[in-house]
């Protein structure tokens, strides 16, 4: 009886804990937080020593706008995503795995350089993490 007390008390205990985590998108900043992170991103991937070259040629205000709505998206904001799927917006490029990583590294710079907490940037991260299949290799 002791033992399901304690495990009906740490299930609770956990419940509470996920209810109390802000909607991602909210961590975000909302639209003001994600525009300004959006802009940090964008200004990171130019910068980059090692994928910098493969923005060269990018509208910026087509791609801003579709990363603001991704990242909505995915955070939770109620947003429709518009662009190409993951697959037919990188295909042609054979993204490798480095070049992946070397996009991750990006983030995690643009996102800490915009004041961006490191759990608020796990999650962010966790939730792009599952369309890596889909942006390399294509
Ligand atoms: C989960 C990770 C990623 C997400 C969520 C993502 C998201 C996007 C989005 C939303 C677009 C615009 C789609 C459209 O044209 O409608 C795009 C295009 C692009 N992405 Fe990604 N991307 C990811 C990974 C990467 C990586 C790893 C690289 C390179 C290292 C990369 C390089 C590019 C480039 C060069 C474009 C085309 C920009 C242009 O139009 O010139 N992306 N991506």
């Amino acid at each position: 009886m002791r033992l399901i007390c304690a495990l009906m008390l740490s299930l609770l205990l956990a419940a509470c804990a996920t209810s109390r985590e802000p909607r991602l998108y909210d961590a975000l900043g909302g639209d003001a937080g994600i525009e300004k992170l959006v802009d940090a991103l964008v200004a990171e991937y130019h910068a980059d020593a090692k994928i910098g070259f493969l923005f060269a040629e990018t509208d910026d205000a087509y791609f801003k706008a579709r990363l603001r709505e991704q990242l909505c998206a995915i955070s939770d904001g109620g947003c429709d995503y518009t662009g190409l799927d993951m697959v037919e917006a990188h295909s042609g490029m054979d993204l490798s795995e480095a070049q992946f990583n070397d996009f991750v590294d990006a983030s995690r710079r643009a996102m800490t350089r915009a004041g961006f907490a490191i759990g608020v940037q796990n999650r962010l991260l966790a939730r792009l993490a599952p369309m890596r299949g889909d942006v390399i290799h294509q």
